[in-house]
């Protein structure tokens, strides 16, 4: 065992066997789904349940320890993993589920149930959880809550605040702030889970959260449209929303994002001619929507061909390319990853300047487009660029200011974006947020350097 003090300590609280600092065992826990953000932990230490989160906070306060919470480690800006020396608190063990509550529409999860455990037993009640992303695997539930993660299903259900109706944290003195009654109305005194929702591990560390489930639609129909481009595929939003009632998805995917799904993971192409682009909507209700979304679509020049599936399989294949996109570029290399949302109005002006900005800042550089579309959430991935410095970052996100957009969509800040919020959000709001902060976690131990750029 570690000659460090603080180790042994946290072994009483949690056991030995779940504190690691053996750098065989840490190394998963160290670096990022994307390969770009990577620091050595003081040590891994994995508290079963909300009594042990507690008791190592405790712990980590009276060594004055910073600490760095993490659920799946799918994170994509450099949030979840250690810059070096902290202690990374893994909250996967926290994986217990309660029974759904199906009166209210309600069940309270451990911060490391996975997105996927939770849709199981959602569906097992006959009802769903409203969020849904392709690491759904991994994905935790307190991770999602940390970064308000949004995934496809935003145009129907909201982000993941959406879904939170209640929360139990441990705060950086090791209190406990419980309020999972889950009660419709409850207005008494500030909203604190809401403010804990998208707040990146750096206000207090979630242990359980109250989320609400939505009804189970059991008729779901997928159309993949090809269409010219993206001014297209936003005019092509605008209609659908004004016609079709149970949008569920709105999914936007570029040519090149097609190829290299086609390149690195033999995802076939639904369609036989190359288009520029696809838009994926999915519709679902309590009876078949084709028609509906048929109608809809009846005389929109701008489809060029259309492929259509309302059972599972079919709508799998029609949803592999795009659900390929993240993954296919992790294998083509180290993207340059901007999750940007902005003003559908803006959508079109701002791909066709990002093209400019690439060619004079990234020359030889590939822009792997696509994102949720009915929101304006475009992932911007750049490859072929990681021998650039950051100030790409400054010139993409500078851009996306400048078209009245938002930095960050649905990732959070993490340490990626830390150095650019001023750009969304104004002196007086950034006084506010970090007095907030000194509130919450006065000697700033809670994931240092996310959200706010790390003291020189
Ligand atoms: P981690 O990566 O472990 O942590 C993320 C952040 O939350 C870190 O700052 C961490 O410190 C903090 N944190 C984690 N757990 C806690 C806790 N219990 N208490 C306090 N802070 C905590 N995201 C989307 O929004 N939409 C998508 O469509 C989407 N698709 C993805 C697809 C792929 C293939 C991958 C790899 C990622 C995708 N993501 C998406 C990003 C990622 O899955 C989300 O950000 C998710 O919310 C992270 O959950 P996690 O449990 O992995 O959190
Ligand atoms: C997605 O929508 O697939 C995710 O947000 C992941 C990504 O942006 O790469
Ligand atoms: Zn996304």
């Amino acid at each position: 065992m570690s000659a460090d003090p603080l180790v042994a300590v946290l072994a009483e609280v949690v056991g030995p066997a779940h504190v690691l600092t053996d750098p065989d065992l840490t190394a998963s826990y160290e670096s990022d789904w994307t390969g770009r953000w990577a620091g050595r932990a003081r040590c891994v230490v994995r508290p079963a349940d909300t009594a042990q989160v507690t008791g190592v906070v405790r712990a980590c306060a009276t060594h004055a320890a910073p600490v760095v919470p993490q659920g799946g480690n799918t994170g994509l800006v450099g949030g979840s993993v250690p810059r070096g020396g902290e202690v990374l608190l893994s909250l996967a063990r926290l994986d217990r589920v309660e029974p759904v509550d199906t009166l209210a529409g309600q069940v309270t999860a451990g911060a490391g149930v996975t997105l996927a455990a939770l849709q199981r037993h959602a569906a097992q009640a006959g009802l769903s959880y409203g969020v849904d992303l392709a690491a759904r695997d991994r994905a935790t539930v307190g991770g999602m809550v940390a970064t308000n993660a949004g995934g496809t299903h935003v145009v129907a259900y909201g982000t993941t605040r959406a879904q939170v109706v209640g929360l139990e944290a441990v705060l950086a003195d090791g209190s406990v702030v419980s309020r999972l009654e889950g009660l419709p109305k409850d207005n008494v005194g500030y909203d604190l889970p809401g403010l804990l929702v998208g707040s990146e591990g750096t206000l207090a560390v979630v242990t359980r959260a109250r989320l609400r489930l939505v009804p189970q639609l059991p008729h779901r129909v997928a159309a993949l449209l090809a269409v010219p481009g993206l001014a297209a595929a936003v005019a092509l939003v605008a209609r659908l929303r004004s016609r079709v009632g149970g949008l569920q998805a709105v999914e936007y995917v570029e040519r090149a994002g097609i190829e290299l799904a086609v390149d690195q993971l033999g995802v076939a192409d639904a369609f036989s001619s190359p288009h520029a682009a696809h838009l994926l909507v999915e519709v679902a209700d309590h009876g078949d929507p084709t028609p509906l979304l048929a109608d809809a679509l009846d005389g929109a020049d701008e489809v060029a061909e259309v492929a259509v599936a309302d059972d599972g399989p079919g709508r799998t294949r029609l949803w592999r390319v795009r659900e390929a996109q993240t993954e296919a570029i992790a294998l083509a290399g180290v993207a340059r990853k901007y999750d940007v949302t902005l003003p559908l109005s803006r959508l079109a002006a701002f791909r066709g300047d990002l093209d400019g900005v690439l060619a004079r800042e990234a020359p030889g550089a590939r822009a792997i487009v696509f994102g949720h579309l009915a929101e304006g959430n475009l992932h911007v991935n750049v490859l072929d660029a990681d021998h650039l410095d950051d100030r790409l970052d400054a010139v993409v996100l500078g851009l996306v200011a400048s078209h009245a957009g938002s930095i960050s969509a649905e990732h959070g800040v993490g340490r990626h974006k830390a150095a650019y919020v001023h750009l969304g959000r104004d002196a007086a709001d950034r006084a506010a947020m970090a007095a907030i902060k000194r509130a919450l976690d006065p000697e700033g131990r809670l994931n240092p350097g996310v959200l706010f750029p790390a003291a020189r």
